[in-house]
């Protein structure tokens, strides 16, 4: 026993141990885009070989960019209301929540299968108005335990593309129409990256299935109703794509000349209800072009 934690995942479940290493990667470069000291302390604590994982830190940006605008968005989200609750769903061994560190007023769900959530229980501490919920985000009922008195903020990052189409779609609808307000934070894969799936390493080694693509906002805004886009960007044109490797700037000279390709991984951001004027600041320069482009 050297007691660390020993892991056992496999399918869509065993995609979040990519993540989380290449995260923890990045944590050890000298201009990191994420710096997720939690993460290094999580791969240090699991019993895995990590050679499995078949990624090197140079792909990391893939992951980072993602998780460092999902982190400033929610950042922009809990400014706003300060008394909210987060569902994080496909949490993983994600460490959000600490990186955040919301304040007192704000409840936390990380929701993920059960054996995700045994892992986290056992690497991550415990904090005030923070919960774990061993569900699939596909289970209507871990939505009645989400308070219905305050603004929610759904997050659900790197894990659309696991969901059957009708299922991803019936679960923005179910959270739209029972809670009064929020923000449906989200990332896809178009059509391109889900049929080129077998060439993901991620996909491949963990015996994963992608299935819901969406090639803009135009597809949500169709399928909820009710929610309204307030931005939605690429990889390349993310905010936080700026401290991306020099490699990955240079992709993004490229890419625009295969739309398909720039538009690969697209992250999104929708209200419902009542609507609450986010300020300017909040709204990214070039949102406007990108949402064009995105439709196109
Ligand atoms: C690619 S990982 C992303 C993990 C984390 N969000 C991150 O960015 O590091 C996908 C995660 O989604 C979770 N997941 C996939 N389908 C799910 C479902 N139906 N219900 C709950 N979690 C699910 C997996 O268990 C895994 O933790």
């Amino acid at each position: 026993m050297n007691g660390r934690v020993p892991v056992d995942l496999s399918g869509a479940a065993q995609t979040m141990l990519t993540t989380l290493y290449l995260k923890a990667l990045d944590a050890d470069f000298v201009r990191p885009v994420l710096g997720d000291r939690y993460a290094k302390g999580a791969v240090a604590r699991l019993d895995y070989d990590w050679r499995q994982i078949g990624v090197t830190g140079r792909w990391a940006p893939l992951i980072t960019v993602r998780t460092a605008q999902y982190d400033l968005w929610t950042r922009q989200f809990l400014a706003v209301h300060q008394s909210a609750t987060v569902a994080h769903l496909g949490c993983g061994l994600d460490s959000r929540v600490f990186r955040v560190d919301p304040g007192p007023a704000v409840q936390w769900y990380d929701v993920d299968f059960p054996e995700v959530i045994a892992l986290r229980e056992r690497i991550y501490p415990s904090r005030r108005g923070y919960h774990l919920v061993a569900a699939s985000a596909t289970d209507p009922s871990w939505l009645e335990r989400i308070p219905t008195d305050r603004p929610l903020l759904l997050l659900a990052e790197g894990i659309s593309m696991y969901l059957p189409q009708h299922e991803g779609v019936a679960l923005l609808r179910r959270i739209t129409q029972r809670l009064p307000s929020g923000e449906l934070q989200i990332d896809f894969y178009n059509r391109l990256a889900v049929r080129s799936q077998k060439r993901h390493t991620l996909v491949r080694r963990s015996g994963s299935t992608l299935h819901w693509a969406v090639d803009g906002p135009d597809e949500i805004l169709r399928a909820v109703p009710g929610v309204r886009l307030l931005t939605a960007v690429t990889l390349f044109d993310a905010d936080t794509f700026v401290r991306a490797s020099a490699a990955f700037r240079l992709a993004k000279r490229v890419v625009p000349m295969v739309p398909p390709l720039r538009n690969a991984l697209q992250y999104h951001r929708y209200a419902f209800g009542p609507a609450t004027k986010a300020p300017e600041s909040q709204r990214h320069p070039s949102a406007r072009m990108l949402e064009e482009g995105l439709r196109r």
